[in-house]
């Protein structure tokens, strides 16, 4: 069976979700068949740059594109000529794909070059992929720079990275940049629904958000700890996935985070025993807990954060972060966020993760 993020790669430029810039700007350069010879897409992972790298092979060579107008002026790929689907399925000679990290030396981007002077052997365009970019050794680059800086004319590259700044300025500056961004957690979960609907998946929709949530931006990431979760059991819930992720959903960390605002510290004990009990990860359970107050306390300060928490949090989340906020009191609750990331840096050398991070809440719980 095809990984789930594999089968749902975008097939145009218009289905690359969170990359409006990128997809504008490309689209454009495809209807005006102004497409660059060097292109440096960075950002994290999981956020298309591979993807946009083949959609742009694809359009230099696209039969469809050359030979029908009307259709040429979309500027997208076919997907249905011969030599898209070479393409799709990874088998044209004329669309290298290097990955930076294995070949990361002079003789590889000696071959390069080498391959770099020789003309396609059946398309108009040769295109060279080279992932994880940062990685190519200083003679490598300067060997690729000579090449940078006078492409023969049937030669596109792509660099692509999650490093921008290790790739030296030359090198950047011969090329178009591009900055992919994280995806939101809404186009996260969107995307999610329409594959669990086409695969007939069940999984309930908390536990999609979970996924979403803890993809952290990388759509990448989502689909495969969908299709991890997935296949191990009928009718997945968000204490499957919990248990599976090792952590604690954002909403268990809320719902601590409310009783150490109240400052009721009995309870608040009491509650982090029983999430003890139930054999979460508290090392994590503290990340989450300073990554909340953190959110808690930014907000507090400057309302307009929502906006940029609303790509991170679920509509539920940010309700409850936005009730949590406004209880915060700045001269109480920094100092706690202080003393939260002393002791996640405590208790990950402890043998008894538990006692740093009671001892930071009765600390800044009991009344003074
Ligand atoms: N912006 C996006 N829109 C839609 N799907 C995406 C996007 N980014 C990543 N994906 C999904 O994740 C998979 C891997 O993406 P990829 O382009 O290889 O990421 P990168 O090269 O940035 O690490 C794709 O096949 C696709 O299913
Ligand atoms: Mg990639
Ligand atoms: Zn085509």
């Amino acid at each position: 069976m095809l990984a789930i993020y594999r089968k749902y790669r975008p097939k145009l430029l218009g289905d690359l979700l969170g990359q409006e810039d990128i997809v504008a700007v490309l689209k454009n350069a495809a209807k005006k068949n102004k497409l660059a010879h060097a292109y440096l897409f960075s950002g994290p992972r999981g956020t298309g740059k591979t993807t946009a790298a083949r959609l742009i092979a694809k359009i230099a060579n696209c039969i469809t594109r050359a030979e029908k107008p009307a259709f040429h002026s979309t500027g997208e790929p076919c997907n249905k000529c011969a030599r898209c689907q070479a393409i799709d399925q990874g088998r044209a000679l004329d669309v290298i794909e290097i990955d930076a990290a294995s070949n990361r030396g002079i003789d590889e981007i000696r071959d390069l070059q080498e391959s770099v002077r020789l003309s396609p052997t059946s398309f108009p365009y040769k295109v060279f992929i080279i992932d994880e970019a940062h990685m190519l050794t200083g003679p490598a680059f300067n060997a690729l720079l000579k090449t940078l800086e006078e492409p023969p004319a049937h030669a596109i590259f792509i660099l692509a990275t999650t490093e921008y700044e290790k790739i030296p300025a030359t090198i950047s500056s011969r090329s178009q940049k591009y900055r992919f961004r994280k995806l939101a957690i809404n186009d996260i979960i969107n995307k999610l629904k329409k594959i669990v609907a086409a695969e007939k998946l069940k999984i309930d929709g908390d536990a999609l958000e979970l996924i979403a949530a803890a993809a952290e931006g990388s759509l990448r990431d989502a689909e495969s700890l969908l299709d991890q979760i997935t296949s191990l059991e009928e009718g997945v819930t968000v204490e499957a996935v919990e248990k599976i992720i090792g952590k604690t959903g954002a909403l268990l960390t809320g719902q601590l985070a409310g009783l150490i605002l109240t400052s009721d510290l009995p309870k608040t004990l009491d509650t982090l025993a029983k999430i003890n009990d139930q054999g979460y990860n508290l090392v994590d359970l503290t990340k989450e807990l300073i990554h909340y107050f953190r959110r808690a306390i930014s907000l507090k300060s400057d309302p307009e954060l929502e906006n940029v928490f609303k790509r991170e949090l679920t509509t539920k989340e940010l309700e409850q972060l936005k009730k949590h906020s406004e209880l915060i009191d700045l001269h109480k609750h920094v100092p706690l966020l202080r003393s939260l990331i002393r002791a996640y840096s405590e208790m990950r050398y402890s043998p008894f993760a538990i006692v740093p991070l009671e001892i930071a809440l009765i600390e800044n719980l009991v009344k003074k």
